[in-house]
C-alpha cells in the first residue's frame, strides 16, 4: 500500500480529529515534508483536509470523486468492482474504454468509470450528456456464458439493478420504461446502452454502460433535454453522494446477476415487470423504420415487447422508443 493511501486511512479513521504532523511523520516512517505532499495530493482528489501549523491535519470530508478506493470501500460484491476499476477524470466514452480492456482480456466484473465523457453516446445513436463531477458515468463487463440472443436480457437486468439501487438509497418512486429507460415523476433519470462482440454461436463479452444524473441541476441539461430529464438533486431538493449510488448498483446487479445464473430469468423478468407498469397500456413505439401504436400485451419472457397494434394484429418488437398515450 503506498503511502498516500496509508495516510488516507489514518486520517479516515481519525475523521474530525486533528492529527500532528509529526506523529503523522512517525507512524508512515517519512519526512513531515513527504505528509505535507500527499496531504496536497489528497486535496487534488477532492478531499478536504484541513491544516493548522499548531494543530496538524484534519480531514473534514472524503472525496466523492469517483475513485477505486473509495467505491471499493466497504463494497459488498465479491466480482463486481472487485476484480479490477479503471478510473478517468475525463473520457471518450466508457463503453469505448470497457471495450477495449475487454478486448485485452479484462475479467468479468471489471468496472470503468469517468467523472466526464466527451462522446457519452446513447441508445439508437444519440448522445448522453455527460457534464463532471454530476453524474456516474460507468461501463461493466460482462462475459456471460450465453448465446447472443440472450443478451438482451442483461439489459433488463440492468435496469433492476438501477431501479433497486434507486429505491434502496432514496425514497423516490422509480419506475422502468420498456426498453430500459429509468424514470422518475415520467422524466429519464438514467439509461442504459449495452454492447456485444460475440464469436460463432456464443458471447465474447458484454459490456453495460449506465449513464446516471444524481446532482444535475435542472438548468444544466440541454434545452432539448431539459423538461423530460431529472436527477436526484432535481427531485429531492438535495446532493447525493454518487459513491454510494454506484456502489448499490454494483451489488444489485451482482445479486441479479447470480439470480439469472443460479434461478434462470424468471425471477429477474417479474421484478422488472413490476417496475414497469407497462402490460395493458397504450403505447406508441417508434422503431428504426416505422412507428406502431397499440395495447401492450405482455413482455415475453426474451424482453421482447408484444404489442396489439391498432389493426388487431399481434407485434413482437425488439427495440424501440416506447411513448405512453394513456393510463
Ligand atoms: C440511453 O440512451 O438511454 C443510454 C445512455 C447510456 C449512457 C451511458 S453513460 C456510461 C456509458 N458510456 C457511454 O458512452 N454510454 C453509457
Amino acid at each position: 500500500m503506498s503511502t498516500k493511501q496509508q495516510l488516507l486511512i489514518y486520517l479516515k479513521k481519525h475523521k474530525g480529529d486533528w492529527v500532528s504532523g509529526e506523529s503523522l511523520a512517525h507512524t508512515m516512517a517519512v519526512s513531515r515534508a513527504a505528509i505535507w505532499k500527499h496531504v496536497c495530493n489528497l486535496r487534488a482528489e477532492g478531499y478536504v483536509i484541513e491544516s493548522s501549523r499548531k494543530k496538524g491535519y484534519i480531514l473534514q470530508q472524503a472525496s466523492d470523486l469517483l475513485l477505486a478506493d473509495e467505491i471499493q470501500e466497504g463494497l459488498n460484491t465479491s466480482t463486481f468492482g472487485k476484480r479490477g476499476i479503471v478510473y478517468f477524470s475525463e473520457t471518450d466514452s466508457t463503453n469505448i474504454r470497457a471495450k477495449v480492456i475487454a478486448n485485452d482480456g479484462a475479467p468479468e466484473g471489471t468496472v470503468v468509470v469517468a467523472e466526464k465523457q466527451t462522446h457519452g453516446r446513447g441508445r439508437r445513436g444519440r448522445r448522453w450528456f455527460s457534464p463532471p463531477d454530476d453524474g456516474i458515468y460507468t461501463s461493466i463487463i460482462l462475459r456471460p456464458l450465453l448465446p447472443p440472443n440472450e443478451a438482451p436480457k442483461l439489459t433488463l437486468l440492468a435496469s433492476v439493478a438501477v431501479a433497486e439501487a434507486l429505491i434502496s438509497m432514496t425514497s423516490l418512486d422509480v419506475n422502468i420504461k420498456w426498453p430500459n429507460d429509468i424514470l422518475i415523476n415520467g422524466r429519464k433519470i438514467a439509461g442504459i446502452l449495452t454492447e456485444i462482440s460475440t464469436e460463432m454461436d456464443r458471447i465474447d463479452y458484454v459490456v453495460i454502460g449506465v449513464g446516471l444524473n444524481v446532482n444535475t441541476l435542472c438548468e444544466s441539461f440541454p434545452s432539448d433535454i431539459r423538461d423530460r430529464a431529472t436527477s436526484i438533486l432535481m427531485e429531492t431538493g438535495k446532493p447525493f453522494p454518487r459513491i454510494a449510488l454506484l456502489r448499490a448498483y454494483l451489488e444489485w446487479f451482482e445479486i441479479y446477476y447470480e439470480t439469472f445464473k443460479t434461478k434462470g430469468f424468471q425471477p429477474v423478468m417479474n421484478r422488472w415487470k413490476n417496475l414497469a407498469d407497462i402490460i395493458g397500456r397504450r403505447i406508441s413505439v417508434d422503431m428504426i423504420d416505422r412507428v406502431s401504436m397499440g395495447e401492450v400485451l405482455d413482455v415475453d419472457k426474451d424482453g421482447f415487447l408484444i404489442l396489439r397494434n391498432n389493426k388487431g394484429a399481434i407485434e413482437r418488437i425488439i427495440s424501440g422508443d416506447v411513448t405512453l398515450l394513456n393510463k
